[in-house]
């Protein structure tokens, strides 16, 4: 008997496997101060080895990483962010901002870039129209998640590692854009995104409450019970939000 394509029955239910990922899935935790440690040139490599198989629409591959060890330049970058947290506090968003101080030590630190000028790359019209307007900012959200997906992978595997994490934005905050780009020789024309820091953590990471399967999860059809008020949304902002962001999930009520 010739072979055929049949797999063997436990090749779609490697089990072992996936609880290997999920203790690394459950053990990726962001935390916002790292204590002293060198990371060695190769974690750095096999961080972005994951992000380099990721994902992304039409296969574009728009990112780029920035890998900083010059402690010079990482006070610089960290001040940016701290300056805008305190931009942010003036203009009283209300939102519960952590410190940035933990960037400018931060062992590990990874500027992402994007090249936005691959939305063209995506179904666009290309011909100015309305439609094309429509079209091109959904472009835009493809690529950024393409980005969000291939910085995902890079979180997990520097989690893999051991080490304890942070994800930070950067985009559409004009400053750092202005502030950072010069500084890391990033073209014009390109975007930085987001900021990934890593190390081993200052004090132990803790795990933030996340919502059960049953709340994200329905089966055929949205389950409505699910489905939450605007004011429900706003209630949630209000009194359980800093919550969720800054205690452990034990200490969420
Ligand atoms: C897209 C994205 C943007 C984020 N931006 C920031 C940020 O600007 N500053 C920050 O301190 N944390 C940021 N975080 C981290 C979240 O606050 C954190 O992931 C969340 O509180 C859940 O905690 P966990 O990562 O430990 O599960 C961001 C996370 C994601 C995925």
């Amino acid at each position: 008997m010739t072979a055929t394509a049949i797999p063997e029955p436990n090749v779609y239910n490697n089990v072992v496997r996936y609880e290997a990922l999920m203790e690394v899935v459950r053990a990726r935790m962001t935390n916002r101060a790292f204590a002293p440690w060198d990371v060695p040139h190769e974690h750095f490599e096999l961080i972005l080895e994951a992000a380099r198989h990721a994902p992304s629409g039409a296969n574009s591959q728009p990112w780029h990483y920035i890998i900083v060890t010059d402690p010079e330049l990482k006070r610089t970058i960290g001040q940016c962010f701290v300056d805008e947290q305190q931009a942010r506090a003036r203009l009283r968003m209300g939102f519960p901002t952590p410190n940035y101080n933990g960037v400018k030590t931060a062992p590990g630190l990874i500027v992402i870039v994007a090249d936005f000028r691959f939305v063209k790359a995506f179904p666009v019209l290309n011909d100015g129209s309305p439609l094309d307007r429509l079209y091109k900012q959904n472009a835009e959200r493809i690529l950024l998640q393409s980005v969000a997906a291939s910085t995902m992978s890079a979180h997990l595997a520097a989690a893999a590692l051991g080490y304890a994490v942070w994800w930070i934005t950067a985009i559409g905050q004009e400053q750092i854009q202005q502030q950072v780009k010069p500084l890391l020789g990033v073209p014009e024309e390109l975007a930085i995104i987001d900021v990934m820091c890593f190390g081993p953590p200052a004090k132990p990471s803790y795990k933030r409450w996340k919502k059960s399967l049953a709340e994200i999860m329905s089966w055929n059809r949205f389950d409505p019970r699910n489905f939450m008020t605007d004011e429900e949304i706003d209630r949630w902002i209000k009194t359980t939000r800093a919550k969720v962001m800054y205690r452990d999930e034990s200490r969420v009520d």
